[in-house]
């Protein structure tokens, strides 16, 4: 360990210290030390010299240990009234071509005083921080912040989002011209961002970032400088961009839409609809909604549902219309089958308050019971009136040796039953939005429209389908990379498969699989990577 003074020494003896006077008769003595771990230092800056020697007197004469010059020691840097940026930009300058230095905490005056006030170093929490001390001292190893998005807790709300939008919008553009390898690096670039106990605040802190290349350093670093990237506003001007981007037209206007170059993208925001029929009918002459609803001969039962509730469909399902769909298709499925249980799985059980669709597992707890359980789930359904459109598909596994051969194949597309489905959801009586209080815009139909799909699973896989329809995509693909290249097992929603010893490893939880992986449990709010 070159890089730490070899002659410093802990404890009161180690005098450099100019302010030594401020010690006195309530100087520790080299016992009262009490806290090895941490070593404090307290910038003048905004501070002053006076209070500077006085909290420094104080906090030794607790037994912490305070230095009066910087060095990489230095575990906890508190600053009084600095801005984030500012107190990084300081730290900049401090390591200046030691740059690479690990970083200490940056603390604003709340952790020392809380500290002070309970007589040890309190943990360290958000509130506390000013800047994003990533890499810290006080994790270890520098370079800790693992690089699987299966080892980090990704909240669903992050600090970054100026950041992980620029990157997302590279990410798409990427996949706009087939290029995996690309969409790749930037959607995990992004994701690291998302996992961040704070916000960015300057380019040295991206260096022992997984997957920070220079090309996502620079974006990250535009955007520091300049609030955009040009890369990124140039993209996004970009007429391929404009052509792929699925229009955000919602609802509102589709029928006054004029005819424009970007409506393909209206098409591609239709359920059923892929690139390639969008691009097809574009070339026919298609270009409004209402154009297709002229042409029902062309269309699919899907597509036609798509057009029918377009407007529907482009509107977000908030959470309380997912719990009241679960209560709705809940009281179905026990009809059927008593025992059986239903699991709000996607987004909203990571915690989303609204998504595009709303997925439910369902399961019973004798193996082989919940075959068939979709159908007649479907008719109770159907005779309330409430299936807008419905594609149910049987299970496709046969037997244990099916599924071994699905998980050596690492397909994401899983074989259970399943139902691809809109249902609608009845308006309750007093009907009002629970954001602005007010009742109803307009009075639509019998109800609105949903997206929903029901999986059903036999007890044996649940945990594997549980952790496979929680997502998120990036989480679920990560998982998925770690387990093959780290641990030479394949994982799909169905099971987890050792390929050498050509055998299943069974898990009862979510824990379990986490286990089998030698991997950190993560909570689905933690999985929004
Ligand atoms: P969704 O596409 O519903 O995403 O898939 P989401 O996270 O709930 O987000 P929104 O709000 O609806 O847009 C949920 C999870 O189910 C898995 C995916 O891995 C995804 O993470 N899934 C989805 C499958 O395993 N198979 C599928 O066919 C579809
Ligand atoms: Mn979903």
């Amino acid at each position: 360990m070159a890089l730490v003074p070899p002659k410093r020494r802990r404890g009161p003896g180690r005098g450099e210290e100019a302010g030594a006077g401020a010690r006195g008769a309530a100087a520790p003595s080299p016992a009262a030390l009490r806290f090895p771990e941490v070593t404090i230092y307290l910038a003048e800056r905004h501070m002053g010299r006076t209070r500077r020697a006085f909290l420094t007197r104080l906090a030794r004469a607790k037994g912490f240990r305070v230095d009066q010059s910087y060095s990489p020691e230095v575990t906890h840097v508190v600053m009084e009234g600095g801005s984030a940026a500012e107190a990084s930009g300081w730290l900049d300058r401090v390591l200046g071509a030691t740059g690479s230095l690990p970083r200490p905490l940056l603390l604003n005056i709340s952790w020392f005083t809380e500290s002070m006030g309970q007589g040890k170093p309190v943990p360290v929490e958000g509130r506390h921080r000013l800047g994003v001390p990533l890499p810290t001292r006080s994790q270890g190893d520098p370079s800790s912040l693992p690089a699987y998005a299966c080892q980090r807790h990704t909240p669903l709300n992050h600090h970054n989002l100026c950041f992980t939008e620029a990157l997302e919008t590279l990410a798409e553009a990427a996949g706009f011209e087939d290029s995996q390898g690309r969409l790749l690096s930037f959607r995990r670039a992004a994701s690291v961002l998302k996992a961040l106990p704070g916000p960015i605040t300057s380019q040295s802190q991206l260096h022992r970032l997984p997957h920070f290349g220079d090309h996502t350093s620079r974006i990250v670093q535009e955007v520091l400088e300049h609030g955009v990237s040009s890369e990124v506003e140039k993209v996004k001007q970009s007429e391929r961009y404009q052509t792929m981007k699925p229009l955000i037209l919602a609802c509102q206007g589709i029928r006054n839409l004029a005819p424009d170059p970007g409506i393909q993208q209206l098409f591609t925001q239709i359920f059923g609809v892929g690139v390639k029929t969008a691009d097809k009918w574009y070339r026919e002459g298609l270009r409004t909604l209402d154009d297709l609803r002229g042409q029902t001969r062309k269309l699919s039962r899907q597509q036609e549902a798509g057009i029918r509730y377009f407007e529907d469909l482009c509107t977000p399902v908030w959470r309380h219309e997912a719990d009241a769909i679960q209560k709705t298709v809940e009281a179905a499925v026990r009809q059927v089958l008593p025992d059986a249980t239903m699991t709000l799985t996607g987004g909203f059980r990571r915690g989303k308050l609204r998504g595009h669709d709303v997925d439910f597992l369902i399961t019973h707890p004798v193996e082989g019971q919940e075959t068939g359980l979709l159908p007649k789930v479907m008719g109770h359904l159907e005779s309330q009136g409430l299936v807008l459109y419905q594609h149910t598909q049987s299970n496709h596994y046969q037997d244990l040796k099916d599924l071994d051969h699905k998980a050596s194949q690492n397909t994401t597309m899983d074989a259970y039953e399943r139902c691809f489905s809109i249902l609608c959801l009845p308006k309750p009586p007093a009907s009002f939005h629970p954001e602005t209080g007010e009742g109803p815009k307009e009075p639509s139909r019998d109800g609105k429209a949903v997206r929903v799909d029901l999986v059903v699973a036999p007890i044996s896989q649940f945990a594997f389908a549980l952790l496979g329809w929680t997502g998120s995509q990036h989480f679920e693909r990560e998982l998925r990379r770690f387990s093959r290249t780290e641990k030479r097992l394949l994982l799909n929603s169905h099971g987890l498969y050792n390929p050498e010893k050509r055998e299943s490893l069974p898990a009862a939880s979510e824990e379990e699989i986490f286990k089998h992986l030698g991997l950190e449990y993560i909570p689905p709010e933690q999985r929004n990577a």
